[in-house]
């Protein structure tokens, strides 16, 4: 066909341009793909979504073919950093080309504001994550990251392990500034914390733990199937948090463990513990992300039952 004659390419607008009412057939497939694709109920933060852009209160863009929005992202600042919060275009519409206009808008968008040097973003419904190539590649690092996942009821196959001197409890927000001088010892010099810089600091691990305890971002907190380890003085020296990202799915959103007390069986005890807990509140199944790299941990979920649902990146922009 004539050049001419194709369809214009689809316009990338400020997300206060749209309506909740225009998104909401984009954010039901957006539902349905994160339940087809990862068992995730995604409702809670297509609701969050659809009440911020109806207070136009939520910063980001929309990707118009002519009356119809076929996708959408949204950004969200925390200090001298920026979030791409989501960003998805819809099936039949979706080429990398599309993503990546929406991509530019909001890393522009973000470099724009003030203080602003690092972007980071974490899509898993993104087309072909680790082949792309992104906007502003000279800033732009990429780390493939594995979606794994083992039926919950495998905890009842994995024997009882007890680390010697160490003492296993649930965990609880009188735990939160403990956890997070426990996160920053533990990820010191490890990729995941280039991925997310919270992990750099006790004060960034504390605003990561109350995001995963307060927000929906990463399933509903799940008190009950989260533990502690304690060692012989009582300092904490390992956490397994967890969510429920659906009715029967639980998710564990952080584990690690004191480099003092690493190899005694600690993280496996703690993911036992975990696992156990959600397989009796009636989940059918667990999952986590790691980073392709972290081979240790990768060895750790594999012994406990754990294998690949889905590949996708982490990314960052760091123009220091
Ligand atoms: C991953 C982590 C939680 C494991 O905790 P741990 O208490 O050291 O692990 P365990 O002693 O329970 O290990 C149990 C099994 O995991 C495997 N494993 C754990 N760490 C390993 C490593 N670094 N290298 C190779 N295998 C490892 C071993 O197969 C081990 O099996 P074995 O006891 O039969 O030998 C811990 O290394 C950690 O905190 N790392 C930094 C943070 C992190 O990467 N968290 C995971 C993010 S997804």
């Amino acid at each position: 066909m004539a050049a001419w004659l194709e369809s214009p390419d689809p316009l990338v607008v400020d997300l206060r341009k749209v309506t909740a009412a225009d998104l909401a057939p984009l954010l039901e497939e957006e539902t349905a793909a994160w339940r087809t694709a990862l068992d995730w109920d995604f409702e809670p933060s297509a609701d969050l979504v659809r009440r911020f852009v109806g207070m136009q209160a939520l910063n980001g863009f929309a990707l118009l073919d002519g009356t119809r929005t076929i996708g959408y992202s949204y950004y969200i600042r925390e200090e001298k950093k920026g979030l791409i919060g989501d960003l998805y275009v819809q099936a039949p519409d979706r080429t990398p080309e599309r993503e990546n206009a929406l991509m530019e808008a909001t890393v522009e968008a973000l470099w724009r504001s003030p203080g602003v040097h690092r972007v980071e973003a974490q899509l898993p419904m993104l087309e072909s994550p680790l082949a792309r190539k992104p906007p502003f590649a000279s800033w732009f690092r990429s780390y493939p990251r594995r979606f794994l996942e083992a039926p919950a009821a495998q905890a009842f196959a994995l024997a009882e392990r007890e680390p010697e001197g160490i003492a296993i409890s649930p965990w609880t927000e009188a735990k939160q500034d403990d956890s997070a001088r426990l996160v920053a010892a533990a990820y010191r010099g490890h990729v995941d914390s280039e991925i997310n810089d919270q992990y750099r600091s006790p004060s960034g691990a504390r605003r990561f733990l109350s995001n995963i305890v307060q927000y929906p971002g990463c399933g509903t907190f799940f008190a009950p199937a989260s533990y502690a380890a304690s060692d012989a003085k009582g300092a904490l020296c390992g956490i397994s948090l967890t969510s429920l990202v659906a009715w029967d799915t639980g998710h564990i959103t952080q584990i690690c463990v004191a480099p003092s007390q690493r190899g005694k069986s600690v993280g496996y005890e703690l993911l036992r513990r975990s696992m156990l807990a959600l397989v009796a509140h009636g989940c059918r199944r667990v999952g986590l992300t790691v980073t392709s790299t972290n081979k240790g941990a990768i060895r750790l979920y594999q012994q406990m039952g754990f294998a690949d649902r889905r590949d996708f990146a982490a990314y960052v922009w760091d123009s220091w």
